[in-house]
């Protein structure tokens, strides 16, 4: 009897689903997983056999496609084939990964960096090696999933402060108890609203409360700072992170995740991180395409003025025309629509007209803030950003946002 009732719990669950979508695939209002069937160069794509102007892409610097990378990825090919033999720890390493590795340390000015299948499992592994039970975790509300995953896994205690408030994450620290090991995880760009956290603040709260701060760069790599290091170039600070944790499957246009630190720190992920022992890898050609990124992130650094000066013109025109843009500071722009069904609305006039942009809808976000999630990238031309902003305002009106 309690078998059959566990059952029909997972029935129902699955029902939620298929009903939530089917709901909106009836009304024309379902834009998930739509397939991309080509890059047609710049900041073009190809869907549904039509060309779209792409304003959902974390490829902030546009480096997918760029013919240096693509001729690393092929040439490791060449070199390497398409898998490695397993997991790091055993045989798995090729001098590709350490070469990778080396190219994030010195990119990211610490001692040494340490590579994972992706940026998801890379937090669970950061946090969850970091910290364990009666240890203390602390952080952002607005953290990204991956990071909350991490800590669920680890078994400290986790605690959070509200988003960006530097006396709640001190009131938070002053709780902990003095003896506890203690860690402080913060995304560098909030990746559903676009704003940065007060890093000098956060190292200043660390160092008197005796935490290690570890910092996810997603969203802060390539667009932070004059030369694209992130966010300790962008508030001039030196090295002041003790775990500086990223992606490559953003601005760097791989896949993967990286943490970079100072050499014990790295050593010990290196051989007590169960995602880097027990699972493959990085694949030859996404290794060596990361690298290459990298390389061309130094030789074309006028990409990222670029990308700034793409955001400003965005951003501007978007308040111009009366949308609320929340706190953005970055390439990630929020369209707030509040209501789910707006932001759907929204994205079915914008996508209608060519512009490919997405909502972001709850459990996402908080119930009532749902709203377009849009990135501008340093592909993009002005006038094409004149051309997303027409049909901005377009939609906007129909949908009864402006
Ligand atoms: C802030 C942040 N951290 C981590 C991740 C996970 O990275 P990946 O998609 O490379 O697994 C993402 C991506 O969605 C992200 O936005």
């Amino acid at each position: 009897m309690e078998m059959v009732m566990s059952h029909d719990k997972i029935a129902a669950r699955l029902q939620f689903w298929l009903d939530r979508a089917n709901r909106l695939k009836d009304d024309d209002l379902y834009f998930f997983n739509q397939p991309i069937e080509e890059i047609c160069g710049g900041a073009r794509v190809r869907l549904k056999g039509r060309e779209m102007l792409m304003f959902a892409s974390y490829s902030y610097l546009g480096l997918i496609g760029h013919p240096k990378i693509n001729a690393a990825a092929k040439a490791a090919i060449d070199e390497f084939g398409t898998g490695t033999h397993g997991v790091r720890l055993l045989a798995g390493t090729l001098t590709l990964h350490t070469e990778l590795e080396e190219t994030i340390a010195d990119f990211k000015s610490t001692e040494d960096a340490i590579t994972f299948s992706s940026g998801y499992v890379t937090n669970l592994a950061a946090v969850s090696t970091m910290v364990m039970r009666h240890d203390v975790v602390i952080c952002d509300k607005l953290n990204h999933a991956s990071i909350v995953d991490g800590c669920l896994l680890s078994g400290a205690d986790f605690v959070r402060f509200k988003h960006n408030d530097m006396t709640d994450l001190e009131r938070c620290l002053q709780k902990a108890d003095a003896d506890a090991a203690k860690l402080v995880v913060v995304d560098a760009v909030f990746s559903m609203d676009g704003d940065i956290i007060n890093l000098p603040r956060v190292v200043e709260l660390c160092r008197q409360y005796g935490a290690y701060l570890m910092v996810d760069e997603a969203h802060s790599v390539g667009v932070l700072g004059a030369t694209g290091r992130g966010i300790e170039e962008h508030f001039g600070l030196g090295n002041v992170i003790d775990l500086k944790m990223g992606t490559l499957s953003k601005t760097i246009p791989s896949v993967g995740g990286y943490l970079a630190g100072k050499k014990d720190i790295i050593h010990m992920f290196r051989h007590a991180s169960r995602a880097f022992i027990f699972s493959a890898a990085l694949p030859p050609a996404q290794a060596a395409a990361a690298k290459a990124a990298f390389q061309v992130m130094r030789d074309e650094p006028e990409r990222v003025e670029t990308l700034r000066r793409n955001a400003a013109q965005f951003m501007g025109g978007l308040k111009q025309l009366g949308f609320d843009t929340m706190q953005t500071e970055t390439a990630i722009v929020p369209v707030l629509c509040r209501a789910d069904e707006k932001a759907f609305e929204m994205v079915r006039y914008c996508q209608h007209d060519d512009i490919f942009v997405l909502p972001v809808v709850s459990p996402a976000v908080p119930e009532g803030l749902a709203r377009l999630r849009a990135t501008v990238i340093a592909t993009h031309t002005p006038a094409e950003i004149d051309r997303a902003l027409t049909v901005f305002e377009r939609a906007g009106k129909r949908a009864g946002i402006i």
